[in-house]
């Protein structure tokens, strides 16, 4: 599919239900004894295979005709053995998780994945649920397809995390669930807090202290009995960074993008932008499901290169993509580093978006750890490159967004790992008059 350079973006639109918090919504209702209802649910790719785990694992999952999901629980420590391997497709979330989820369960069961997971490191979680009593058989390199056996009981475990990771923060505290005694998970660099927050709304026991240098100690009760909750899922920030860089980027935009998640742990591109010189108006700031959301009012902005503090890495993790996109356009040149991270993801991101950043025309040097890019003091990007998204759903969706200010258009190899996380994406452009043009070949 090719973007080509789009009139002046304008209109409101809302974007799909945060992953994360899908993911962990269908998880943890599935712990829950009765019935929860999850109001806004990201129906992509990725939070069905998690759906598709549970249902496999003895919850019962329903969707109903207004789009409400409706989820029976069976109850910590109640989950039932997988007949078949569970299918993660591209998610990694859904794998990390769930193998929390399942160490201090007593059963058996063997994960695979796409091309994409099969390539990702899974000793960060391997490792930490092990020292729990879990057994795992893993591919070489620590990967998928992979086969674990649980433990229960589970041994708790208090664990310094080694890696700033919301994921291995959350396998753990997962496995915590069902494991007499307290788990404890201190976490030198903040990430993402939905499961600290969820678990604490569907009645676990949890404590979170802070220290005076921004550790965060986290403790739970373990043997927890979850109750069922209704839950409304707010719009992903993470979705939301590619309507907001592209109105930020096309001359003459204004846009509203409705309904988005604005939790401080998740919130980092915004600042980012603003400090670049965007023009990023918060409206209607409220609650909702224990999380903050607001309305985001997006004028085109002439942007300025940055070097962002790679301390604000876990609050802008997947937006790094997009965010060079944005880089790309400003004046002068910005320095991004203290990414490793970014290697491990989807694709490798920071090779993935220096090839593709190549490719249509800007100057850019990889570092190990991050990337140094020339802007292009906002005039319109050469492109007329094609772009290896190489399964990576934000590859995909950072390059649509540079084809919308590129000269010669940019070409996506391949779109179909959008539907992952964003499957409106297309609609969405289109209904903002970016209109991308499809092309055959
Ligand atoms: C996620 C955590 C992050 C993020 C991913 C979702 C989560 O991964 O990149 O898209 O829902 O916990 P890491 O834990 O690997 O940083």
């Amino acid at each position: 599919m090719t973007f080509t350079a789009a009139p002046a973006l304008s209109g409101s639109v809302t974007v799909p239900g945060d992953k994360s918090i899908s993911h962990r919504s269908l998880m943890l209702s599935a712990l829950a004894v009765g019935e929860s209802r999850v109001e806004g649910l990201l129906e992509g790719e990725d939070v069905l295979a998690t759906a598709a785990a549970m249902r496999a694992m003895g919850a019962d999952i329903e969707r109903d005709a207004d789009g409400i999901w409706h989820i029976h629980g069976v109850g910590v420590g109640g989950l039932l053995q997988p007949e078949q391997a569970l299918d993660m497709g591209n998610s990694g979330t859904s794998t990390r998780l769930l193998m929390g989820l399942l160490a201090s369960h007593d059963l058996t069961a063997t994960f695979i994945g796409d091309a994409s997971l099969s390539k990702r490191p899974m000793a960060r979680v391997t490792e930490p649920l092990a020292r729990m009593g879990a057994s795992f058989t893993t591919s070489p390199g620590d990967r998928l397809p992979l086969t674990m056996r649980g433990a229960c009981p589970a041994v708790p475990l208090d664990y310094r995390l080694p890696v700033a990771s919301a994921q291995v923060k959350s396998a753990i505290l997962l496995a915590g669930l069902n494991t007499p005694g307290i788990t404890r998970v201190v976490e030198p660099i903040p990430t993402r807090d939905h499961s600290e927050r969820m678990l604490r709304g569907f009645g676990a026991d949890l404590n979170v202290e802070v220290e005076a240098d921004g550790t965060r100690i986290i403790t739970l009760v373990g043997e927890a009995e979850l109750k069922p909750q209704q839950i409304v899922v707010p719009g992903d920030p993470s979705s939301a960074a590619f309507p907001m860089v592209a109105a930020l980027l096309v001359p003459g935009s204004r846009v509203t993008i409705a309904n988005v998640g604005l939790n401080a742990t998740r919130a980092g591109l915004i600042d980012l932008l603003r400090e670049m010189g965007g023009s990023i108006e918060v409206i209607n700031p409220r609650e909702v499901g224990g999380e903050p959301v607001g309305d985001l009012v997006v004028t085109a902005s002439a942007l300025n290169g940055v070097e962002p503090d790679p301390a604000r890495a876990p609050s802008m993790i997947d937006e790094y993509p997009v965010a060079f996109i944005a880089a790309a356009l400003a004046q002068g040149r910005s320095v991004f580093r203290g990414l490793e991270e970014l290697r491990v993801k989807e694709s490798d991101r920071i090779a993935t978006m220096a090839a593709g950043l190549r490719a249509i025309g800007v100057s850019v040097e990889e570092l190990e750890d991050g990337i140094i890019i020339e802007g292009s003091g906002g005039a319109l990007l050469a492109g007329g490159g094609s772009i290896a998204t190489k399964l990576d759903h934000r590859i995909a969706m950072s390059f649509a967004v540079a084809g919308l200010v590129s000269r010669d258009g940019v070409t996506i190899d391949d779109m179909a790992p959008v539907a992952t996380s964003f499957p409106t994406f297309i609609a969405l452009l289109t209904a903002l008059g970016a209109i991308p043009h499809p092309r055959s070949g």
